[in-house]
């Protein structure tokens, strides 16, 4: 009898999100697929966030269990797995992803089922206003736009530029709209404005289209896996002029084999530079370097933070209640994470400063920090 009732008892508690002696969070993450480093990136960071709470402690006396699945770099996937995380795994928050159209994806299921997610990395502004469960570390677009554009006119000091955007991509289309609003604005003209598809691989005639027109910069809103080649081919038929982009540039791949010569001298903006000096990003590349012996970008530092984050707020809730640990994020106010000052805004959103960096030999140099 006592043991039937314990069953019982046990298959209810066994409902409650969160019960246990283990707080579950997941993680949804392209960890295969065309942008893996973005997602191999990403858990690295936040599994450091995971190690180090737990091995502080937990949080309120529980140890964190994260839950990562792949979703192979695909809104669909996304959708799929940001569901069994939720619906089979009884996760109590999400943490993902970094593309914004992915992002997009899952946000939806985490509001509908008021779960709180946080992405690391994904600029979109349209990922957080799906609902009042999304929040993000990083900046938005329009911000990022603003950045690129008072780079190109005061640094690059270019007034022409053309335009080369992802039109599969809802982050490369929404920065590419911004961007042209902005530049605009600021007295610059943008001189032709071409489309491709991630995973295309003949980029020849939208670059001949371009170069006719004789910019004196190629603006490229678009993500590392094709920023290479485009680069190659750009300078095959004889654009000499820098390219420029944006975050979605940032992966130790980009500079890959015939890139870095095409890329030399070519500029992206982005949330971190490892050769800051600040001694919370000299420590979290040392911690990193140690465990995974790799050097983190942009995604490693944000995926942490986005843990970081959500840590903080399930103890200050006191709690891990979906509904309290979402209240409490909204209150985050200077916390001090590896990738600066993080304070959440009214629309769910970390407003921090930008860098711009060049490409020298391959590498990514520190150029410039843009506040917001
Ligand atoms: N900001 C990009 C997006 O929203 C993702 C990204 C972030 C890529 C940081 C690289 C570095 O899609």
């Amino acid at each position: 009898m006592l043991a039937l009732t314990a069953v019982i008892f046990l298959s209810f508690t066994g409902c409650n999100k969160g019960g246990g002696n283990e707080i579950l969070i997941g993680e949804f993450a392209s960890l295969t697929g065309p942008n893996a480093t973005f997602g191999i990136s990403s858990t690295n960071g936040l599994k450091l966030a995971v190690e180090e709470m737990n091995n502080n402690g937990g949080i309120n006396g529980k140890q964190i269990k994260l839950i990562t699945y792949d979703n192979q770099g695909k809104p669909s996937e996304s959708q799929t797995v940001v569901q069994r995380l939720i619906k089979n795994d009884n996760v109590v928050a999400v943490i993902g992803e970094v593309a914004s159209s992915n992002s997009k994806a899952g946000a939806p299921i985490c509001q509908q089922n008021k779960i709180p997610m946080v992405t690391p990395a994904s600029t979109n502004p349209e990922v957080t206003a799906i609902g009042d469960y999304i929040f993000r570390v990083c900046f938005i677009d329009p911000f990022q736009a603003t950045v690129l554009t008072k780079f190109a006119i005061n640094s690059l000091k270019v007034k022409r530029v053309a335009v080369l955007k992802d039109v599969k991509n809802a982050y490369s289309t929404g920065l590419a709209d911004f961007f042209e609003k902005e530049f605009k604005a600021a007295g610059g003209e943008i001189i032709e404005v071409q489309s491709y598809s991630a995973g295309d691989k003949d980029f020849k005639a939208q670059l001949t289209a371009i170069k006719s027109k004789n910019p004196e910069a190629i603006f490229i809103p678009g993500y590392y896996t094709d920023v290479g080649l485009i680069a190659i081919q750009a300078r095959e038929i004889g654009i000499t002029v820098p390219l420029f982009g944006g975050d979605g540039w940032e992966s130790e791949k980009l500079t890959e084999g015939k890139a870095k010569d095409a890329l030399e001298g070519c500029y992206f903006s982005t949330h971190v530079s490892t050769e800051n000096p600040d001694p919370a990003i000299q420590n979290f590349i040392k911690k990193y370097k140690e465990k995974y012996n790799a050097m983190p970008d942009a995604m490693s530092f944000l995926a942490y933070d986005a843990g970081l984050i959500l840590f903080d707020a399930m103890k200050r809730a006191g709690s891990t209640e979906p509904e309290k640990v979402k209240n409490e994020l909204a209150k985050t106010k200077d916390f001090m994470g590896v990738t600066g000052k993080i304070s959440i805004n009214e629309q769910r959103n970390a407003v921090k400063p930008a860098v711009i960096l060049e490409i020298k030999g391959g590498q990514f140099k520190y150029k410039e920090t843009v506040q917001p």
